[in-house]
């Protein structure tokens, strides 16, 4: 089955210049980048993305950590497409727990974890359809990624931008 996913290469692996790669790691899959951005997340879209794991102990740990407080402040997001993309490249991942994953997986080779018991995984990965579909959209605009999967409809927009000078 033909899916997206979402793919955020954490502040950990922008700081340890592990984008490189990681990226030539995802190529194995064969799948189809169509939308990337580096992004300085905001708490407002740390807290949205890790809105089911509000209740565990490691919650606030794990907002700085994705909002980039102990690494860099910015996380490379991107969206891969084609035939089992949600597997092909959770199976590049290696488990969440670094410590469980495969030791040639991408998390098994790079990730650890702190003393304070946050996973520092390197990769976030969508887990099934429906947590890819919600991630892209909170992740992407419609016009950033260059097909067109899910719904869109036309909406006029009122609001103040930057442009350049
Ligand atoms: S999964 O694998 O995405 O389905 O896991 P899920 O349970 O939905 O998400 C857990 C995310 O929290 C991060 N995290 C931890 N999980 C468990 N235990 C500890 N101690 C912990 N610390 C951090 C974990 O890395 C998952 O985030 P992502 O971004 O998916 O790696």
């Amino acid at each position: 089955m033909v899916e997206m996913t979402l793919v955020l290469i954490k502040p950990d692996g922008l700081k340890k210049s592990l984008t490189g790669n990681v990226l030539t790691r995802l190529s194995e899959t064969k799948l189809d980048i169509v939308g990337a951005r580096i992004v300085k997340v905001s708490r407002e879209l740390g807290e949205e993305h890790y809105k089911h794991l509000v209740d565990m102990p490691f919650y606030e740990e794990l907002i700085k950590y994705i909002m980039g407080d102990f690494h860099k402040k910015k996380v490379m997001a991107l969206t891969y497409w084609g035939e089992d993309a949600i597997q092909k490249v959770r199976d590049i991942c290696g488990k969440t727990n670094p410590e469980e994953a495969d030791a040639v997986s991408i998390r098994g080779a790079y990730g650890r974890i702190t003393t304070r018991g946050v996973y520092e995984n390197v990769i976030h990965a969508s887990a099934n359809k429906v947590d890819a579909e919600r991630e892209i959209k909170l992740w992407f605009k419609p016009s950033e990624i260059i097909i067109e999967m899910y719904p869109t409809v036309e909406a006029e927009e009122k609001t103040k931008v930057i442009k350049w000078a």
